[in-house]
């Protein structure tokens, strides 16, 4: 499997990433979850996988597993320090970029800080395979520049009218605003793979009236009392559980993911992702 990795990654020309948002609309949908656990999958495919914490909320993912966290990107863009000195290491080998504290906004950067963030990402040493950015909830100027930056956007949903209808909004800024047309579905805590599909006919039942939008249902993860387990031991299912079935989904997950093209023109690479971020 390595070698086979290591192969794939001789072909790519150097710093080409794939870019993923994984976002959602509603809090407490497994946003984090989904992105953690899809990341490690990733890394036990023998991908390098960067995870950007951009969730300013409680259940950061450097809480999620346990990990202690000194400096963060305000530091990087301050100039402070670099990136490679903030960046630390999840399970799996994952890296992992902690959050910017306070309430401060990509979209509203000073000039230096805007320069700061460019020349700390392009003079990132470690090479990465696969970005994955997870963000806040709701649909603040921040979680819409992610998404709008990324290669793909991973949207967490789950059966309640209020997840479908944050979903719905979230869309309906991104197309109307941001010319983000495609969305990568994931249903989450579904009690079957039949309620997964149903949960995904009712976002597409809506989008496909209102909106200009193309979904495809990419995951379906079962609801699973070890995630809850494996979150108070500050460890991800895949991990702590590897059989559970919200592991096995997100494994599943991960092979898809890793069958999404990187666009192979600039914009499949790392200074385009952040150039596209804050450049509003
Ligand atoms: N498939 C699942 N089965 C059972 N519990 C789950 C599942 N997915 C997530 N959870 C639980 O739901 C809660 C919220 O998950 P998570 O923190 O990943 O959501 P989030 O969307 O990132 O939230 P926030 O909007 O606060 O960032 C957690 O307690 C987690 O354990
Ligand atoms: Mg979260």
């Amino acid at each position: 499997m390595l070698d086979q990795a290591s192969g794939l990654r001789r072909m790519q020309p150097k710093n080409q990433i794939k870019v993923i948002a994984v976002s959602g609309g509603k809090g407490g949908v497994g946003k984090t979850n989904v992105s953690l656990n899809t990341s490690i999958a990733l890394a036990q495919l023998g991908k390098r996988v960067l995870v950007l914490d951009a969730d300013l909320g409680l259940a950061n993912v450097d809480v999620m597993l346990g990990l202690r966290v000194q400096r963060n990107l305000s530091h990087v863009m301050s100039g402070e320090c670099e990136l490679d000195d903030i960046i630390i290491e999840g399970p799996a080998g994952i890296k992992i970029i902690p959050a910017t504290s306070g309430t401060q906004s990509m979209v509203d950067l000073t000039p230096s800080e805007h320069a700061g963030l460019i020349r700390a990402f392009s003079d990132m040493q470690t090479q990465f395979d696969v970005l994955i950015v997870d963000t806040a909830a709701g649909i603040s100027d921040m979680v819409l520049s992610f998404a709008r930056a990324a290669q793909d956007v991973m949207l967490v949903v789950c059966d309640e009218p209020t997840s479908i209808t944050d979903c719905y909004a979230l869309m309906k800024l991104l197309s109307r605003d941001h010319e983000v047309f495609k969305f990568k579905v994931v249903a989450n805590m579904v009690r079957s793979p039949k309620e997964g599909q149903v949960l995904f006919s009712k976002l597409a039942k809506v989008s496909d009236r209102f909106l200009d939008v193309a979904l495809d249902l990419v995951g379906v993860i079962p609801y699973d009392e070890n995630i809850r387990k494996a979150v108070r031991k500050q460890q991800a299912i895949v991990e702590a559980f590897p059989d559970s079935p919200a592991s096995r989904a997100f494994k599943a997950l991960a092979q898809k993911v890793i069958k999404w093209p990187i666009p192979n023109q600039a914009s499949g690479h790392l200074e385009f992702f952040i150039e596209q971020l804050i450049d509003n």
